[in-house]
């Protein structure tokens, strides 16, 4: 195998109970990104399309997870990756993280899978953090994984993968506006209340203990965000707007996907996530900033080769 083409999925991280620990995979919006083997060893960029991104290696998401993987074996060849960016940056909706797990995958089935896709998330993570400047992991598991996962915790990484229940579909909406994840992570404040942090432990095992009884309407009370989302909706203009037109038509949460500006919404069947998604439509139409909107089931397979 000389060559391949990879699949790396759109994610929403947080969920606004999971802060930098729960996301979700979703379907029908990712990157795609070729590997190919070359005589001279070491990682290239080749080729970026759709996207203003550094070539140089170190400095490029993709690169610096590609290499993290890369310099682990003791191989004879190098990797050429193209970068075929479908996810706009700055958009809440995984952009960084699809790189850096796209690299990771594709560079790890070129060297012959010497990792499981678990193990992937560490490499993934040293992309994310020049992105970001946080090596968090709730994007990147997910975009390899598929499904939900919940980092149990980082240090040592602990990842537990969930699968969706199957009647579950994700809203996303984005606006065109770029919301930087460093930018969104200096809003937050270092400290948080007893209170709230109480009030979110209590809705992240809601959550969880929803998605694992197949129980949606204790995954959408659960869906609430007392920390983050009162700090960043400032960053994206209408939210509060979006988010009640979707809750007034059944969704059973929505919030802020990721640092924004993404809006995201869960819902009880694709019937009802395209009503909501035709309500957030609306409700954001006139807002003078243009956007798109998807539809889609919760994506079971991560990172994949197409
Ligand atoms: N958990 C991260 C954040 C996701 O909200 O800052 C964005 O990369």
């Amino acid at each position: 195998m000389n060559e391949i083409k990879i699949f790396a999925p759109a994610t929403i991280a947080n969920l606004n109970c999971g802060f930098d620990i729960l996301g979700c995979c979703i379907d029908g919006i990712g990157d795609e990104m070729i590997f190919r083997k070359s005589t001279e060893k070491g990682i290239r960029i080749t080729k970026i399309t759709d996207a203003d991104l550094p070539y140089e290696t170190s400095k490029n998401v993709a690169g610096v997870a590609a290499l993290a993987i890369y310099e682990t074996q003791n191989v004879n060849f190098g990797i050429e990756i193209e970068i075929h960016k479908k996810i706009k940056a700055g958009s809440g909706i995984g952009s960084s993280s699809a790189s850096a797990a796209g690299a990771v995958f594709g560079v790890n089935e070129l060297l012959g899978k010497p990792f499981s896709k678990k193990e992937l998330v560490a490499f993934a993570m040293k992309g994310e953090v020049i992105a970001s400047g946080s090596e968090h992991a709730d994007n990147v598991a997910p975009c390899l994984l598929g499904n939900f996962t919940l980092i149990r915790g980082y240090n040592p990484l602990d990842i537990i993968e969930i699968k969706s229940p199957d009647d579950l579909f994700a809203v996303v909406l984005h606006p065109h506006i770029e919301v930087k994840t460093a930018d969104a992570r200096a809003v937050l404040s270092k400290e948080i209340p007893l209170k709230d942090a109480i009030t979110q432990t209590g809705n992240l095992g809601g959550f969880i203990a929803g998605l694992y009884t197949n129980d949606y309407y204790l995954m959408g009370r659960s869906l609430q965000d007392v920390i983050v989302e009162p700090k960043r909706k400032h960053l994206i203009p209408h939210f509060d707007k979006v988010k009640a037109a979707a809750l007034e038509h059944d969704a059973l949460g929505c919030g802020i996907s990721g640092a924004g500006p993404s809006i995201f919404a869960l819902c009880k069947s694709k019937s009802t996530a395209e009503i909501v998604a035709e309500n957030m439509k609306n409700a954001y139409e006139n807002s003078g900033i243009s956007f798109d909107t998807y539809v889609s089931k919760i994506n079971p397979d991560g990172c994949k080769l197409i």
